[in-house]
């Protein structure tokens, strides 16, 4: 039975039974596939029969996963990275030459920040960067050598937002590749592809898996971009490892559940510290107070789970602020069950000059809160007693 429906596909949607007639889909944990006769083989290898050959390739296991992304995402094709950054880097790797130009918001996250300013240069590939909330600066950075229109929205960890839809329109207009790097969201809450992304790319280490478990990243587009970028990876070998996306395949089954719940408590937390006399900003897309809140009310579903604040004092507030944490956790990660906190301008973004942060929105008392599961007034309690300590 087909369905239209988001939840039943992230579900339904899975390998073919084996002769076991298991209910779950099994772990593929086998680096290679055998074949029948040398015509098999060759055959095989010339792309003349579709079927897995190595792991590095495919595997069961990562088709099932990628190709429920591509489904949610109303995408052509996919392919399933070890992690997000592979993803990212690959896509560069894959789709940009020597010469080329890359405009993208300056608000990316800090590795990145750190492939555009650090290692494309040594192919001579350039990026300029334009100020997430100025999208009318951006047509004035494009020239005859740039080649991709890049950006996260909402952007980490500021949870700025960007009109997709006027990327879309930018893109054909000046023939870019327009990629979005959809982490933040996932593929319940937005789908860049309706707005004319070409390419979206995601951190599946973050709300897709949702528990904080395992590492894994994707690239999902257009049919012909992902075959380069599937023949890059298939010989320089950021694959995806099937245990992963096995455990990954998995947590989409309650992605949509999981991102109703982790949203309802990110607002209900947004709209309790927005009248807390400790704060002196909360941005979350969903409050009316965020500078684009029409714009993620358009684009997005629901408003994510994270939210950045500004705690009154600033760098020492919000230190002490993070030091009086009980319950919930500090740790480099984000989209777990497990409410975070994290203080990007030391960590996660602490490779960008201060005058880098400054212009990508991370100011020293800018603290991230990646709101999780557990019951709303535990983490309204705990947030509130580390701010009046
Ligand atoms: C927006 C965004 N993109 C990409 C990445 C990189 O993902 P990974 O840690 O899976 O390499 C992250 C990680 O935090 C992220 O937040």
């Amino acid at each position: 039975m087909e369905s239209n429906k988001f939840e039943t596909n992230a579900i339904r949607n899975q390998l073919q039974r084996s002769q076991f007639q298991e209910h779950s889909v099994p772990m593929y944990l086998t680096s290679s596939f055998v074949f029948d006769d040398a015509e098999d083989m060759r055959a095989s290898f010339t792309e003349e029969k579709v079927r897995n050959i190595y792991s590095r390739f495919t595997n069961p296991n990562t088709s099932e996963f990628i190709e429920k992304v591509v489904g949610m995402e109303g995408a052509e094709d996919g392919y399933a990275f070890a992690t997000g950054m592979a993803a990212v880097f690959s896509t560069f790797a894959a789709l940009l030459e020597s010469g080329d130009h890359v405009v993208s918001a300056r608000s990316v996250f800090g590795s990145t920040h750190t492939l555009f300013t650090k290692y494309l240069p040594k192919w001579q590939i350039t990026t300029s960067y334009f100020d997430i909330n100025k999208p009318d600066e951006i047509e004035a950075l494009i020239t005859e050598n740039t080649k991709i229109l890049y950006v996260e929205s909402p952007t980490n960890p500021g949870v700025d937002i960007i009109d997709l839809e006027y990327l879309g329109k930018l893109a054909k207009k000046h023939k870019l590749l327009f990629v979005v790097d959809n982490c933040f969201a996932t593929p319940y809450i937005q789908q860049p592809m309706k707005w004319g992304a070409d390419l979206v790319i995601h951190s599946a280490t973050k709300l897709m898996d949702g528990q904080g478990r395992v590492l894994g990243g994707a690239v999902v587009g257009k049919s012909d971009l992902v075959r380069e970028i599937y023949l890059f990876a298939r010989n320089t070998g950021p694959a995806m490892s099937p245990f992963n996306a096995w455990v990954l395949s998995k947590s989409l089954e309650t992605l949509a559940v999981r991102l109703e719940r982790h949203c309802e408590n990110a607002l209900k937390l947004a709209e309790y510290l927005e009248k807390h006399p400790k704060i002196a900003h909360v941005k979350y897309p969903f409050l009316k107070s965020h500078p684009q809140y029409d714009t993620a009310k358009r684009q997005m579903k629901l408003g994510g789970n994270i939210l950045a604040i500004q705690v009154q004092g600033g760098l020492e507030a919000g230190r002490n602020f993070l030091n009086a944490i009980q319950m919930c956790s500090l740790s480099a990660n984000l989209g777990d069950t497990r409410t975070i906190v994290t203080h990007p301008a030391s960590t996660t973004h602490s490779k960008l000059a201060p005058e880098e942060q400054f212009s990508a929105g991370i100011t020293p008392g800018l603290v991230r809160i990646s709101v999780g599961l557990e019951h709303i007034d535990d983490i309204i309690s705990d947030i509130d007693q580390a701010l009046n300590k």
